[in-house]
């Protein structure tokens, strides 16, 4: 006799469990199950089986009446799960048969029509590209924002002395709206990096079938251009097998978080009591439950922490990939918790920052004291002895080196402490003009090179600047 094995029709899965006697071991469902990860992707899963229906329709690969029933059981099923009301079953695994089954509970047999000409494995390769290529459009949102906070703090400050550091040594004064217009720079290339990965990534892999593409006569054109994308993806083994576009997501979210996570590092350092540069309110601040003098930059510190999660999730993603021959494997299913991880840590650190970067108090007179120290115009003096006596730079710097020495023998606070005969003592071709070239502020003054420090630059490049961004 050749009986069949009984079914049990509970628990073989109802959407590919033909070919099953019997449902997974909890233990295989469970490693199987990706429906709390992907069930984000609910709104992109829609969208795309609401143009592949409507293309099968249209090739007349499906009735029109039967693509009619599907429409409308799609759009119940987002206005379900909208409201919460949808119950996500770990049994179908992920959000695509999670979508797929209710449909089904919905209108009927009738929605196992959808799945035709496709595969979950093109289906989430498709999804997977539409969140990301949103989560690019809100991160830019977010960073344009923090750019205009900088740009509005650097304006207030295009005359503020800071001391500029290499080495965290003092090195020569800066302007701080020079110093929050770095940032603005920075973020500007992080823009540019999100915007270069959304051109590549916006190719449809929808219609590419499990690998093989399809014997139905379908349109990718038309998908990909309801969906918004610029064109199918040329091969159909590499659209179900590419995750470069969620490879090149993470590492421009781990560059921006880097610099992001400099500034917090800033930030920190200028709000310890040594430096005491700028102060948070009580809204940027925490304090501690047993100091009670303490006020902590915790948003800071936090921004500069959850760097290190943004660029191990890129890892995560390069890691989980370089293994895999083509094209699809379930390692894949692992490439959506680092995506989303990386841009819920992201767009938070880029909203704190921007909170930050509002809230903080200048405290312009420390900045401006320790500007002054550590004899941060001698290069200034160095550079008079090559403008209006013709020293050569290299004679000039050991000049002024040993002007820094006086200074220092003499317990000066400041170069501006030496007097005319200090200066000729050093060198008898010092005259007057020498001692003007001394103060902080005629040093970034005359920092008038392109891009340099001096609040006419500045005030030039936030111009420039606001013309970019608007
Ligand atoms: N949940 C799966 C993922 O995220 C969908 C694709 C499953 N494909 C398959 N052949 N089992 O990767």
């Amino acid at each position: 006799m050749n009986a069949k094995p009984p079914k049990n029709k509970d628990s073989a899965n109802a959407l590919w469990g033909g070919r099953f006697a019997a449902g997974p071991s909890a233990i295989m469902a469970r490693i199987n199950a990706s429906i709390d990860v992907d069930r984000r992707l609910y709104k992109q899963d829609i969208a795309a089986s609401r143009a592949h229906c409507q293309m099968l329709v249209d090739a007349a690969i499906i009735a029109a009446a039967d693509g009619k029933a599907i429409l409308g059981g799609l759009d119940t099923v987002e206005a379900e799960i909208d409201s919460g009301a949808f119950n996500f079953s770990a049994k179908l695994e992920d959000i695509h048969m999670n979508v797929e089954s209710r449909l089904k509970d919905l209108i009927g047999d009738v929605a196992g029509r959808l799945h035709t000409a496709r595969s979950r494995n093109d289906q989430v390769a498709t999804d997977f590209r539409l969140w990301v290529r949103d989560a690019i459009d809100n991160l830019d949102a977010g960073l344009k924002d923090l750019q205009m906070a900088l740009l509005v703090r650097a304006d207030e400050h295009a005359e503020t002395i800071m001391p500029g550091f290499t080495h965290l040594q003092t090195a020569q004064p800066v302007t701080f709206g020079h110093h929050l217009l770095a940032y603005a720079e920075m973020i500007d290339r992080d823009r540019g990096r999100l915007r270069d990965a959304r051109l590549r990534l916006n190719e449809s892999p929808l219609g590419a079938g499990a690998l093989a593409g399809t014997s139905f006569p379908i349109d990718r054109h038309q998908t990909a251009q309801a969906l918004g994308f610029e064109r199918p993806a040329a091969n159909s083994l590499d659209a179900v097998s590419d995750r470069d576009f969620a490879v090149e997501f993470l590492a421009a979210c781990a560059l921006t978080s880097v610099h992001l996570s400099r500034l917090a590092e800033e930030i920190v350092i200028w709000m310890s009591a040594p430096f005491r540069f700028v102060m948070l309110s009580d809204a940027f601040s925490t304090g501690s439950s047993m100091m009670p003098q303490k006020r902590n930059p915790d948003a800071a510190e936090l921004v500069r922490g959850k760097t290190g999660r943004v660029i191990g999730d890129m890892n995560a993603l390069l890691i989980m990939l370089k293994g895999l021959p083509l094209t699809y494997f379930k390692d894949m299913q692992e490439d959506k918790e680092p995506v989303f991880d990386a841009y819920d840590s992201l767009e938070l650190c880029v909203a704190a920052m921007g909170g930050m970067v509002r809230d903080m108090t200048v405290q312009a007179a420390a900045m401006r004291a320790a500007a002054a120290q550590g004899f941060s115009t001698a290069t200034d003096l160095a550079d008079w002895l090559v403008r209006e006596e013709n020293v050569p730079f290299r004679d000039a710097h050991e000049i002024a080196g040993r002007a820094v020495r006086a200074a220092e023998e003499k317990n000066c606070a400041d170069l501006s402490g030496l007097t005319l005969s200090d200066l000729q003592g050093i060198d008898a071709r010092f005259t007057k003009g020498a001692l003007d070239v001394l103060s902080v502020e005629s040093s970034v003054a005359s920092r008038t090179s392109y891009g340099g420090t001096s609040p006419t630059r500045v005030r030039e490049q936030i111009v420039a600047f606001r013309k970019r961004l608007s």
